[in-house]
């Protein structure tokens, strides 16, 4: 039995590696849902449960991770500290935790919603009560809208009365159909039960792009005044996030109704990421991959990004995303 268990792990191993290196172009979310797919399989044989053995909360764990891990996002990585740590310690919260995270891609916003899980569960987010929704591979068909909202409150419903502290991930919510929202409202709201279910251990995460512009807007004009980045604060971002900027409509108009109901506990903005970061992350990602950290590969392989706007070139368009397949080239080549 032990022998299966070695060859089984070993195998999941390779299996991951391959896919993560062969994936990373396309995209992290892809190779993160294979790995994690794979990963509730082997929890399933291992039997995972809803308890403290599973699921504890480890506090100065987060802490330590957002501020050694997350590169770049001072503002987000305290208000997410502050809010996660008050939700885990509440023996009773009136309410779900209710995260919504903006900004452009390749900033860290699944990278923090891994940190989160890595601190709360045991198995992180390969644990089989963190669920990770991605409009486009969960509901792929406008035409299946009513199907993809029964199927969905019938998942938070019954993965809640599986495990109260369930974690709900909600990628790319600016692409997201309007009427799938709606239906997971009840869920966020402050009912003590709702069909003799209390959903307010559970953690509901929302990724989006929408209010990017004004974010990457105030960081510019900070940079523009020759102020720190580290001077930003979270209110210098607040206008970013606010009813006005979601109501136009290329951020979406979900939020909306969400926003008026209060249903969201904190908006937390990501600022785009300049040369030093992708650097930083460059660094990282080598000792991640168990390499010497060697500065001019990392220093070649950034100077490849591409960076905005035309004149000042101070962002990374594509933030740190596929850094993990640029350096590979880089260092097939020294
Ligand atoms: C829990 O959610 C998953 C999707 O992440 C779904 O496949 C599964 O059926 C749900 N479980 C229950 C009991 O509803």
């Amino acid at each position: 039995m032990r022998a299966t268990y070695k060859t089984f792990f070993v195998f999941y191993v390779l299996i991951s590696n391959v896919f993560v290196n062969a994936f990373e172009p396309f995209s992290t979310t892809f190779v993160v849902g294979l790995a994690a797919v794979w990963r509730k399989l082997y929890n399933y044989v291992h039997n995972e449960s809803c308890q403290s053995k599973w699921i504890a909360f480890n506090s100065t764990g987060l802490e330590v991770a957002l501020d050694q891990k997350l590169i770049g996002q001072h503002v987000a990585s305290r208000v997410i500290q502050k809010a996660v740590t008050g939700f885990m310690n509440d023996k009773n919260p009136k309410k779900p935790l209710v995260l919504s995270l903006h900004g452009c891609s390749g900033t860290g916003k699944n990278f923090v919603t891994q940190l989160i899980a890595e601190n709360i569960y045991k198995e992180g987010m390969a644990s089989s009560f963190v669920h990770h929704f991605e409009s486009q591979v969960h509901f792929p068909h406008p035409s299946q809208i009513e199907n993809y909202k029964s199927q969905l409150q019938q998942w938070v419903k019954g993965n809640v009365t599986n495990c109260p502290r369930s974690m709900f991930i909600f990628d790319e919510m600016d692409k997201m159909h309007p009427g799938l929202i709606d239906c997971i409202k009840p869920y966020l709201e402050y009912y003590e039960y709702l069909d003799r279910v209390s959903y307010r251990q559970a953690i509901f995460i929302f990724l989006s792009n929408a209010g990017r512009q004004d974010i990457t807007q105030v960081a510019l004009d900070f940079w523009k005044a020759g102020r720190d980045r580290e001077e930003i604060q979270l209110h210098d971002l607040e206008p970013a996030l606010s009813l006005s900027v979601f109501n136009n409509k290329n951020s979406g108009l979900w939020h909306s109704s969400l926003i008026e109901k209060n249903l969201v506990d904190f908006f937390i903005p990501f600022l785009p990421l300049e040369y030093r970061h992708v650097l930083l992350c460059g660094m990282a990602e080598m000792s991640a991959k168990g390499l010497e950290p060697d500065q001019d590969v990392v220093d070649k392989m950034a100077r490849e990004f591409v960076f905005f706007p035309k004149g000042e070139k101070i962002f990374s368009i594509q933030g740190c995303k596929t850094i993990n397949a640029r350096l590979f080239l880089h260092i097939g080549r020294v």
